[in-house]
């Protein structure tokens, strides 16, 4: 009896966490298409709770819009203060503490003031990365860590993007993605200027002379991939055939549908 009992027990403890369990994942993680880009931001989830201090965190969400892609567990302890450029981002941000409307080019915070500064789809909309990153590495504390994520301006969708025009990018989002609202107000994408710095090895060279040192980089394949592969076949079909010829042809080893990248920096 005692041990059939114990044996429920145990049943209902297997099945009981997958149905009430605290949710962990951020809705930006789950909108992403099985792939590279789950998986890449998956390991960067692990990262983060393995290097981050227990207990209470300061977090900067650079550009932070009204999506953060950070693991919900490190939400959960931290104070988060959001800067952005764009005030129906501001005012549709619902997960920061304190919301500021500013520009991350001369926003400046108290210097070592943070755990975790988070520039997510950002940098390749700023004029002047240089001076962001500066902002950065004096606001992150010791030991602090950095988390980008953006284009590869070295990939076949970075090159696209990179060099046509913001009404494309619209159009794009509009019909291709099918986000109706793209190009409102608040609604991405957002003008780029793909600064110099947004390429990852001036990146990494850049880090390695300004006290930050990398602890995860991966380049991966764009979401707008297994996205396209959905929605529209036969795009798709023809989009990873001019990749795959590209990739043939180019010397060295590079993937053109690498389209972005993480990576984690850590202040020494
Ligand atoms: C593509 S959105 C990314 C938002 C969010 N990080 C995400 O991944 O969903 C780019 C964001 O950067 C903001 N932004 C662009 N330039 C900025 C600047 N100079 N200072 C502050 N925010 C800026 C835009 O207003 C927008 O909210």
């Amino acid at each position: 009896m005692t041990e059939t009992f114990a044996l429920d027990t145990i049943q209902k403890k297997l099945v009981e966490p997958a149905t009430s369990a605290i949710p962990i994942h951020p809705q930006a993680l789950l909108d992403l298409p099985p792939g590279e880009a789950k998986q890449s931001l998956l390991t960067v989830h692990s990262i983060l709770e393995a290097k981050l201090p227990a207990g209470p965190l300061a977090v900067y969400e650079a550009g932070g819009g009204s999506t953060s892609f950070l693991p919900l567990g490190v939400l959960r302890r931290a104070h988060v203060t959001v800067v952005d450029i764009d005030e129906d981002q501001i005012r549709n941000n619902d997960y920061a503490q304190e919301a500021i409307l500013g520009d991350l080019q001369t926003y400046r915070f108290p210097s070592q003031s943070f755990d975790l500064i988070i520039c997510y789809n950002v940098i390749e909309h700023v004029p002047d990365v240089e001076a962001v990153l500066a902002g950065f590495s004096a606001a992150l504390k010791q030991n602090g860590l950095l988390l980008i994520g953006a284009p590869n301006p070295k990939s076949l969708s970075g090159v696209v993007t990179k060099y046509s025009p913001h009404w494309f990018h619209i159009w794009f989002y509009r019909h291709i993605r099918g986000d109706k609202k793209a190009g409102l107000p608040g609604h991405a994408p957002f003008p780029t200027h793909f600064h110099p710095l947004v390429t990852l090895s001036n990146l990494e060279a850049f880090a390695a002379v300004h006290g930050l040192q990398v602890i995860y980089r991966r380049k991966y394949e764009s979401p707008r991939y297994p996205e396209m592969r959905k929605r529209k076949p036969m795009l798709a079909a023809l989009i990873d055939l001019a990749a795959r010829t590209m990739n043939a042809l180019l010397p060295g080893k590079i993937d053109m549908r690498h389209g972005d990248y993480h990576v984690m920096l850590r202040k020494l």
